[in-house]
């Protein structure tokens, strides 16, 4: 079977752990015709967007994509190519698995808990102006329908994966409207699956819980800017940013990406730990129906993670990108 799919190499790291992936799905067997576009912050000097209508396009087409990291200027310039991505193809769904892996230096063991992210609106919503000199609102947007279709994807993800738990994360003592209107919205989906607790915990306890006691959860359900924030903090809890994938799922078309930016300080010196792409490429060869390939992707970087030897900086060894990707190669010839 002959699969396509768009590729963005991105920007920063991007390039050098995109092809790496692109090498490991070839290496485990999977045939997909990539179809590469551009998109990014060179990308837009010449196009006035980082993210053109052809990459969109693209991806509405082949319906499923892998993205490296994008750049976005920090206090103004261009709006961010991920953001703009996510709401154009309404990719509501930010799914990011953070588990231990053996082999790897972590504080913790036994940590597997996935963060569900509302991708399209709160605080990302775009919605920023001046007030008067010297005051700016921005403003956070809560929708039902957004909120009722996260929680319902949460719910029906912990169902499918046998998972005990759904816990809501939210600030509704503070916004009570419009946290209290997603917190809401997830009690009353909650309804609909009885075999599955719900719980309920503020944003600032579950940053204290996620450091002191991970092994806790399991599906966690949050807005936007919430799920950012602690993506970073789980990635931190098994390993870093170099390990853990992610993936924006809407109903057309999905896009998988790791939870990682564009390390501007590791671009093209061959020392940006691979892992968390090659992850994401497994799910996106998982998501078009290649599950064993999936497995094996997974088995095999567990494999090559297992020896220090294969471990790039971040993980405090001293392997390239190159050597832990061939490594990763090795394993899937096993
Ligand atoms: P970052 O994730 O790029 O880097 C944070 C730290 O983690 C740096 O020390 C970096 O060297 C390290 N790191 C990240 N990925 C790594 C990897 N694969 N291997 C080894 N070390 C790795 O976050 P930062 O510095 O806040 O953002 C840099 C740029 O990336 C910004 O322009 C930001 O907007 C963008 N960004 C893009 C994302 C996306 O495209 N989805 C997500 C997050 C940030």
């Amino acid at each position: 079977m002959q699969y396509r799919a768009t590729l963005i190499p991105g920007d920063g790291i991007g390039p050098e752990v995109v092809d790496a992936a692109v090498r490991v799905v070839d290496a485990a067997g999977v045939r997909i015709e990539w179809e590469r576009v551009e998109a990014g912050a060179d990308v837009f000097l010449k196009h006035g967007t980082a993210m053109p209508d052809e990459a969109l396009n693209s991806i509405r087409k082949t319906r499923v994509a892998l993205k490296g990291p994008i750049g976005t200027p920090i206090g103004g310039g261009f709006k961010s190519a991920n953001v703009l991505m996510r709401q154009a193809l309404d990719l509501y769904a930010c799914v990011r698995p953070i588990r231990t892996l053996a082999g790897l230096p972590s504080r913790f063991q036994n940590v597997d808990f996935i963060i569900v992210r509302e991708n399209t609106e709160g605080l990302y919503s775009g919605l920023e102006h001046r007030v008067a000199p010297g005051v700016v609102e921005s403003l956070k947007v809560v929708t039902e329908v957004a909120s009722l279709r996260i929680a319902r994807y949460a719910f029906e993800l912990a169902r499918g994966q046998g998972r005990a738990t759904v816990t809501a994360i939210h600030k509704a003592n503070i916004m009570k409207l419009s946290d209290g209107l997603f917190l809401e919205c997830v009690r009353r989906v909650a309804r609909d699956y009885p075999e599955i607790a719900m719980k309920e915990m503020i944003i600032d306890n579950c940053a204290m819980q996620l450091v002191t006691k991970p092994e806790q959860f399991d599906v966690l359900v949050m807005d936007n800017l919430y799920g950012d924030i602690l993506s970073d903090l789980g990635a931190g809890l098994v390993g870093g940013l170099g390990i853990v994938p992610g993936s924006n799922i809407g109903l057309e078309c999905a896009v998988f990406e790791a939870v990682h930016g564009s390390a501007p300080d590791l671009a093209g010196k061959n020392k940006a730990n691979p892992t968390a792409v090659i992850r994401s490429a497994a799910q996106l060869v998982g998501h078009i129906g290649e599950r064993s390939a999936a497995e094996r992707i997974e088995k095999a970087v567990a494999a090559a993670l297992a020896d220090p030897r294969n471990h790039t900086g971040d993980l405090g060894g001293k392997a390239t990108t190159k050597d832990l990707t061939d490594a990763i190669v090795r394993h899937l010839a096993d």
